[in-house]
Formats: structure tokens, sequence, C-alpha cells
């Protein structure tokens, strides 16, 4: 673990490497141009001023450009990462000696340091919290329920020094929060359920400019991209599972095929099987489909998908990757237990013996797309973090009248954000008539 000390302003690998992460961040800029006009305004209005927003976040590129887009508004910005393997150490650097924010985030810290960067976001007494998988917002409300023992030690200690009042005023002191991903927002629809949820959220993954391109074209395209890098695979001719045909599941499917391989589907919802099977791919069971695949891929939300009953099914050599937001998907400890390994054979690739066969996992089952390269494409992410900002400031304008459940942001906000994408692109649409607009209105025009 790494001695961030209380009250540190930041714990992240190498300052030195701040020039870097300042290229890198600029390169991403020129295609987030949506983003752009938010930091331009937010420069001017000032919406966030005086607050204190902590984000829980995967630390990239992207995530930097938001994160001043969010100084510019005039929030005090802290930030850890939502992944322990996502971060890229050049982009912490940077945002710490460019721009003052606190970034605590180290790429491939383990699990107390984790939990030790979540405590110092929390420590930073947030007004605001942005979440990517709920950790902030969880941690928050174990503390409310006073769940201490469900709390992470390095978490726990913290809160057991603070006085009862401290910790009232750190759950009350949150205006609002926003959300990311989907499993973010199961678990928190989940809290409002049970109504326990301390405060409003908005889940920016509801968002029709979020998931319909983040999550199917953004996870598409960058799940393919970690699976290429951590392993040089050719997919032409071979066979792909793809577990899960939801947003990113869809996405995936699409552009493995693309590139040639022969692609099942494993679903549990009829309608999306369905969708999968009309959309031309192969609909099986996991059990079935176990014996066939070369390539398994889980984009489910869901918890051991890929279980050990399937992993003693699968081919010599099979490769196995996960691309749902936790490394729950892929039952990696019950492989832990019957087979001997992991033997390193490249980065990101772990061969485990099992039945005398070899099963390749990646990235210890962690995202794939971010932890062998580098999430998203910044042109996608540019539409999720203007959602992510809009979010922000809908919660300082609204979040005193908004009840304390799940949110979407308005929807006049997520159609201005694809008219811009739009305008961005040079893209140019139609407008609707005089005379359409009366013919959509009415309901006595017929045949
Ligand atoms: N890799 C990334 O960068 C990235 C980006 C966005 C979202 N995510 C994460 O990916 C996951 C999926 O997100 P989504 O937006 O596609 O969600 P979604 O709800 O649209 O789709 C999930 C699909 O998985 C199916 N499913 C559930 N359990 C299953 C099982 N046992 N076997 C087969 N299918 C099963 C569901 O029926 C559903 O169709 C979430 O964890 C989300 O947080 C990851």
């Amino acid at each position: 673990m790494s001695a961030t000390a209380r009250g540190a302003a930041y714990d992240v690998r190498d300052l030195g490497r701040a020039d870097e992460g300042r290229r890198r961040t600029e390169w991403a800029e020129r295609s987030m141009p949506v983003l752009r006009i938010l930091r331009e305004r937010f420069s001017r209005e000032r919406p966030l001023a005086g607050r204190r927003l902590s984000a829980c976040l995967h630390v990239t590129t992207e995530t930097a450009n938001l994160a001043v887009t969010l100084k510019a508004g005039g929030a005090d910005v802290a930030l850890c990462a939502s992944n322990p393997l996502s971060t890229q150490d050049d982009v912490a650097a940077h945002l710490v000696r460019d721009h003052g924010i606190k970034v605590f985030a180290i790429k491939g810290e383990d699990h107390a340091t984790y939990y030790e960067h979540i405590r110092a976001a929390l420590a930073h007494r947030p007004d605001i919290t942005m979440d990517d998988g709920a950790d902030l917002v969880g941690a928050l409300h174990m503390i409310a329920l006073n769940r201490l023992d469900d709390l992470e030690p390095p978490v726990r200690r913290w809160v057991e020094t603070l006085a009862a009042v401290d910790r009232k005023s750190l759950v009350s002191g949150v205006l609002g929060s926003t959300e990311e991903t989907t499993t973010g927002v199961i678990r928190l629809r989940a809290m409002a359920k049970d109504g326990v949820l301390q405060f409003p959220v908005i889940a920016v993954n509801d968002s029709d400019t979020k998931h319909l391109f983040d999550n199917r074209y953004g996870t598409g395209q960058s799940t393919l991209d970690g699976i290429m890098r951590a392993t040089n695979l050719l997919l032409a001719g071979s066979t792909v599972v793809v577990a899960g045909y939801g947003w990113c599941g869809r996405g995936f499917a699409l552009r493995v095929r693309g590139a040639g391989a022969n692609v099942l589907v494993t679903e549990i919802d009829p309608l999306k099987a369905l969708e999968a099977q009309m959309d031309g791919y192969r609909v099986v069971p996991m059990a079935e489909a176990a014996r066939v695949g070369d390539l398994f891929v889980t984009l489910t939300g869901n918890v051991n998908v890929i279980r050990l009953e399937h992993m003693r099914a699968m081919k010599e050599g099979a490769v196995l990757a996960n691309s749902g937001h936790f490394n729950v998907e892929i039952d990696l400890a019950g492989l832990k237990g019957a087979a001997t390994g992991p033997t390193a054979v490249r980065e990101f690739v772990d061969e485990w013996r099992l039945d005398g066969k070899r099963l390749f996992v990646l990235a210890d089952g962690r995202l794939i797309n971010l932890a062998a390269a580098e999430g998203h494409p910044a042109s996608v992410m540019d539409m999720s973090f203007a959602n992510q900002a809009l979010a922000a400031e809908f919660v300082v304008q609204r979040g005193a009248m908004l009840a304390k459940d799940v949110h979407r942001i308005p929807a006049e906000l997520d159609r201005e954000i694809a008219r811009l994408k739009l305008q961005a692109m040079g893209v140019t649409i139609d407008t609707l008539t005089p005379e359409q607009q009366k013919y959509l209105a009415s309901w006595d025009l017929g045949t």
C-alpha cells in the first residue's frame, strides 16, 4: 500500500510524467468539442463555484478533460480511480501539476490503496459526488446506515475517527450525485427501492446520448482494442462468445463480427436473445458455447456468468475476458480453487492449467478495455462527459428540490448534446415544416 498521508493533496505515481499526460490529454481534447463548448460556458458562468466535487472515475485522458471542465465551472475537484487498473499515471500527474486537481490514483494499486484513495475522496467532504460504479455513494450509504463493518478497512478506520456529528454531516452535506454506468445505476435503483437513498442521483447512463453511444460504440471498439493489444490474436475465422446482448454486448458483437469472427451470443432475457438471433448471431446457452468458443467475453453486469463447469468444458487454449463493470462475471475464485497457476505469459495474459488444458484469463477478469487499452475513444466520451458536466450543474441548480431518487437529466439537455455533437461533426439534419408540426400534433387528419 502506498503511504497516502492523511490530508495529502494528491497521490500519484510520478509527477515527472506530467508533460506526457498533458500532450495526450490535449490530443483527446481535439475530439471532445461538446465538452469544449461547455467548458467555455462554465468558465464564464462558474455554475459550480464554491462547490467541492469528489469524482471516482477511470483516470484517463477523457476524464482529465471532464475534470478540467468541472474546475473551470468553479468546482474544487478531488479525483480517485474507479478501477485499480484503469489509471493512466501520466494523466494523473498532469492533473495535479498543471491544474491543481487532487488526484488519488495509481495504476495497479492494490486493494488497500484503492480504498485509501476512496477515503481521500470522501475526506474532501464533497457537495457533489460523481461515480462510475457507485463506490463513493456505496461507502457514504454504509456510513449513513452505520454499517461500518461493510466498509473496506481503510475507509472504516478513518470513519471510526470521526465524531458522530461529522459522519452525519459528511452524508447530509452531499447535495446530489451523478452515476456513469449501468452497474452503478442498478445499485442505486436498489437503494431507492429499499428507501435508503440519502440524496438524489442523476443517472448519466440513462441519457440517450450516453448509453446509445458510449456503451454500444465505445465499449464495442475499446473492448476489441483491449483484447487485441493484450493478445494480438487473429479474430477472422475464430469463434467468439459474447455473454450479454445489452448495449455493450451489441456493440462488441458488431465489431467482432466485422473483424471476421463467428459470433455466438448467450443471454437470459428472451427479448435480447430474440434481437441477437434476428441480428444474425447464433444464440446458445453458455454450456453449449463453452465447448466451441475460442474467445469468451462477458458484458452483462452480472455475477458468475462463466462458471467452473463452463471452464471445464472449454477447449484447450480458450481465452476469457470481461468488459462488464466488476471483475465478478468470470468465476475466478472457482478457477483458482481448481486450476494451477497463474503463469503470466505476457502482460494482461494469465495462463491457468485446468484438467490438463490451458485457459488464458485476460487482465484478471477486470474491464479489458481499460486495463489493456485506453478505454473508450474521446469522441464518444465527449457526450458521456458532457452529460456528467451538465448533471453536476443540474445538481447544483435543482438538487435541493429533487426527491431522493434516481433521475435522468432533462430530455432537452440530452437532445442539446446530440445537436451539438452533430454540429461538431458537420452533419446537418432537416427541421419540421409548419405543416409537418401540425400533422404530428393532430389526430383528426387521416387518409
Ligand atoms: N467496459 C466498459 O467500458 C463499459 C462501458 C459501459 C458499461 N459497462 C458495463 O458493462 C455491463 C453491461 O452494461 P450494458 O449497458 O450493456 O447493460 P445492459 O443492461 O444493457 O445489458 C446487459 C445484458 O446482459 C444480460 N445478462 C444478464 N445476466 C446474464 C447472464 N447470466 N448471461 C447472459 N446474459 C446476461 C442482460 O439480459 C442484458 O441484456 C455493466 O456492468 C456496465 O456497467 C462497461
